[in-house]
């Protein structure tokens, strides 16, 4: 009766409002969310327990993406990402069609987002229209218009005082002095310029006569008996400057791990000079950290002989200074840490110097600082990082950690950009082909292509949910409307008795056909969806 036919219309209208709201797309959008910030396709129906913190930042992220909004706030998105997932995010940012507020330390990565630059500065906020590149240059400008201006005001003040001092002991000038003396009160002191940074390090090299410093030699890298990278061979030249680039999980880590000599290779060997002293900076090394003890005291810990002073001027050029020195490593936060640890590799005059991921922590001013002092550094580096500014000034060669192969990157930081976006849209077709492994026993190799499999499956298997429940939809419907067409066919529909019944079902049959309409379409990118993901 008339319940029956309200309902109808109220999940019609629930059904067009979650059409409105993308519902019908939701598990497929987040999907791809995932996917662009790393999470592996058969990792994204695990519960958040299973992540570890880094990852659940990610999934942080993700959720803030996921909800239709106007206005996007977003403190410091990309810390936590790889390259490979700050260069998804800033394309999918950049189709972004709200408002996005953006807190980041990656001057790239604001570049490619942003139009305006709000400057925090003293307590006021500024607006500069543009990116970052031209908020610096105007920022220089500005900088040296008030360093100008301070010169000019100092001068002044400097006048003044000497006629006051000079004067004001001679009772015939007395007024005079005093007037000047109300001038420089209330003169408005122009602040200096602070175009100071807080940090001046330097990154010293010991000298060492190699030209090779170290070689992995056909080196098969990995755990538990499956190797990530297979058969490296790569001998590393003194002044080399190397970036590593890869998709989350290509080995990277794991690659500076085994030069380091954290980790052994399953198969081959790990060369090394004589004299070689390598800096190793990694997220764990800063949780070697005593956390019961102050910055000076890791210091004193390397060098008992050391001068106290000496020390606390060392420190300085890390911006820890007075009562931070000695204060607790408890207290300190992620940067802070992230310095100390730089601060303590940098001391040892490292003259191969590995790098993974070291401005994680860092502000814009210690990345600078850093990126400055690594320029001037003579030894070798390898570095991995998602600040491509720090990438880009740094390293004049590209590796590439790709499918179980370490190979020379052919391009430059740009050409990465479009390798790994089209890598990502190309990833569900490629999901089901077997990785092209070299090197690798076929008990691994079956292995891994049951791993596919499974992966292929796991992808599929929300999918396959979904169209099952809508053709059970459809049936239903279908059957109903049959039913409704039958009835208005036959005779008995056009009589007086019936014609309230007439009304009702001419709705509800208005109703069912537009659901069918809505269920077809959702049926059809379901199949399309499924199609692509066995790479047809
Ligand atoms: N300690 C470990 N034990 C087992 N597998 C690991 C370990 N560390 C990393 N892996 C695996 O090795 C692969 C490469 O990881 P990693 O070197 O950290 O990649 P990247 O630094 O390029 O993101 C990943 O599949 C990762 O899960
Ligand atoms: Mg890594």
């Amino acid at each position: 009766g008339v319940d029956a036919h309200e309902s109808g219309q109220r999940i019609a209208e629930l059904h067009d409002r979650f059409d409105a709201i993308d519902g019908y797309s939701a598990r497929a959008r987040a999907a791809a969310l995932l996917s662009g910030l790393g999470f592996a396709a058969e990792r994204h129906d695990d519960p958040v327990a299973s992540f570890s913190g880094g990852w659940r930042m990610r999934l942080n992220l993700a959720r803030a993406l996921m909800c239709r909004s106007d206005l996007l706030l977003l403190d410091e998105p990309t810390n936590h990402l790889d390259l490979d997932a700050v260069l998804w995010l800033e394309d999918w940012l950049g189709r972004y069609p709200g408002t996005l507020l953006l807190v980041t330390h990656d001057r790239d990565f604001l570049d490619a987002v942003v139009g305006e630059i709000v400057h925090l500065d003293n307590g006021t906020l500024r607006l500069y229209t543009g990116n970052y590149a031209q908020f610096e240059r105007e920022r220089a400008q500005a900088l040296a218009l008030q360093q100008a201006a301070y010169i000019k005001q100092q001068r002044q003040i400097a006048h003044l005082r000497s006629f006051i001092d000079r004067f004001r002991a001679k009772a015939t000038k007395a007024k005079q002095a005093q007037s000047r003396i109300k001038t420089l009160e209330r003169m408005e002191s122009i602040a200096a310029a602070h175009v100071d940074s807080p940090f001046s390090f330097e990154l010293r090299s010991t000298e060492i006569g190699a030209r090779q410093l170290l070689k992995l030699d056909h080196a098969d890298l990995g755990y538990d008996g499956v190797p990530v990278l297979a058969d490296v061979n790569w001998p590393i030249l003194a002044g080399a400057r190397i970036g590593l680039l890869g998709h989350n999980g290509a080995g990277k880590s794991t690659l500076l791990r085994a030069i380091a000599g954290e980790l052994r290779p399953m198969r081959g060997g790990r060369l090394t000079a004589n004299g070689l002293r390598i800096g190793y900076f990694a997220q764990h090394q800063m949780e070697q950290l005593r956390l019961d003890e102050s910055a000076l005291w890791h210091f004193q810990r390397l060098e008992p002989g050391a001068r106290e002073q000496e020390l606390r001027n060392y420190l300085g050029g890390f911006d820890f200074r007075g009562d931070r020195v000695s204060a607790m490593v408890r207290e300190f936060s992620g940067g802070e840490k992230a310095r100390l640890t730089l601060a303590l590799l940098a001391r040892q005059r490292p003259n191969l110097l590995l790098l993974d991921e070291p401005t994680n922590h860092l502000d814009i001013e210690m990345r600078e600082a850093l990126t400055e002092a690594l320029q001037d550094y003579t030894g070798a580096l390898i570095v991995v990082a998602h600040d491509r500014h720090l990438l880009r000034a740094t390293a004049d060669e590209l590796w590439l950690a790709a499918d179980g192969n370490l190979s020379p990157f052919d391009g430059d930081l740009d050409d990465y950009r479009q390798w790994v976006l089209e890598e990502r849209s190309a990833q569900v077709a490629r999901a089901q082909k077997p990785r092209n492994v070299a090197a690798i026993d076929r008990k691994a190799q079956r292995r891994e292509e049951a791993q596919e499999r499974q992966r292929l499956a796991s992808l599929r298997k929300p999918y396959e949910q979904e169209l099952a429940q809508l053709e059970k939809e459809l049936a239903e419907l279908a059957s109903e409307k049959q039913t409704l067409d039958d009835w208005l066919a036959s005779p008995d529909a056009y009589v007086d008795e019936t014609r309230q019944r007439l009304k009702e079902t001419l709705t509800r049959q208005g109703d069912l056909t537009w659901r069918l309409a809505r269920a077809e379409a959702a049926w059809l990118q379901l199949q399309t969806t499924l199609e692509q993901l066995d790479g047809h």
